[in-house]
């Protein structure tokens, strides 16, 4: 991979044409059978009885869902929205000043993780926030800073108990017992994500393909306006368009299909962009701890001892050092 220094965002309220450097050949839009009406995503209602099952079922066929009923209110992801917004709409080089480095805890502005295993680069900039982004907030607005970390700060809050809720139903669907799944701490990341207008949105992409890292992402498209795309076997990408203002996609990353050894399936999505619509989206990212060991689950259904795991046993921090080296590659890696 390449360092990420090389790969900063553009300056893209500027930007009247698509520079070379981020020119992506022909982006395909298109499901690979045209003639059949691609499937939608399965939408699950929070407050159905029998959830766990809806939510295992989703997770197996298609390592991704749309929840609704979920408790979090509509004015919360405006609030969040509209702080992002601001963020964004500061000059490159006010953004350039709180630039993610690992000096930094890991929080910060930047282009997506994935950007070193690409050649070109990706219609997109990011704002990460690990754990507070107050140190980063004062540098941009020197009084006006306090707003900006109460809204993500309750976000982050509300993300991580709706994670919580979600985890619990899985691990319940997972038969998985072991009491350090229950009682562990676990982490949680919040991302900022902004698409600007694309002067060329044929040639240019949002976020390339990609899986996500950890067990689950929550992920809100404010505004309404779609632009994630799932790869679903048997027909090729897939939009996923918000169901309401206010429906969340959950996303299941490779942690938890290794922990479910192979049977939830870790999401292949991607982002595309639009000529007059500048996007958002709010990212949520919840895992284990740095330390966990993550080993594969074999259900009492499966016979234990008659199926044999999928997956070597990793420690999270093993598994980011070889993501981070590897990409997609990681998962064939700790094959079994
Ligand atoms: C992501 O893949 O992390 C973001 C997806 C999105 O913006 O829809
Ligand atoms: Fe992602």
């Amino acid at each position: 991979p390449i360092s990420l220094q090389h790969l900063l965002p553009i300056d893209f309220h500027s930007i009247q044409e698509v520079p070379n450097s981020h020119i992506w050949p022909k982006i395909n839009n298109f499901p690979i059978s045209l003639d059949e009406k691609p499937p939608n995503v399965p939408i699950i209602d929070l407050l159905a009885p029998n959830i766990e099952k809806l939510i295992g079922h989703a997770c197996k066929t298609w390592g991704v869902f749309q929840v609704v009923n979920h408790g979090v209110c509509l004015e919360l992801f405006d609030e969040v929205e509209s702080q992002a917004r601001r963020f964004f709409a500061l000059p490159a080089e006010q953004k350039a000043k709180v630039l993610r480095s690992s000096a930094s805890g890991g929080t910060g502005y930047g282009a997506a993780r994935i950007a070193p295993f690409f050649s070109k680069l990706m219609w997109h900039e990011g704002f990460t926030i690990m754990d507070s982004p107050l140190d980063h907030a004062k540098e941009l607005w020197s009084h006006d800073y306090q707003y900006f970390c109460d809204v993500m700060e309750t976000y982050q809050k509300k993300m991580k108990d709706l994670s919580y809720k979600l985890w619990l139903l899985i691990l319940k669907y997972l038969e998985a017992s072991q009491q350090d799944l229950f009682t562990s701490e676990y982490s949680g990341a919040l991302q900022l994500n902004s698409y600007p207008c694309c002067p060329n949105p044929n040639h240019a992409i949002g976020l390339a393909p990609h899986t996500d890292s950890l067990f689950l992402t929550i992920l809100h498209q404010t505004n309404n306006t779609k632009g994630l795309q799932i790869m679903k076997k048997g027909h090729g990408w897939t939009s996923i368009s918000p169901v309401s203002n206010d429906a969340l996609i959950v996303n299941v990353g490779d942690l938890l299909h290794i922990l479910s050894n192979g049977e939830f399936q870790t999401a292949y999505h991607r982002v595309l962009v639009d000529q007059t619509k500048h996007r958002l989206s709010l990212a949520y990212f919840f895992g284990p701890q740095v330390d966990s060991l993550i080993v594969p689950l074999i259900s009492s259904k499966d016979n234990v001892g008659v199926v044999a795991p999928k997956y070597r046993s990793v420690k999270v921090k093993e598994y980011i050092s070889l993501k981070a080296k590897h990409n997609e590659k990681v998962l064939s890696l700790l094959r079994s």
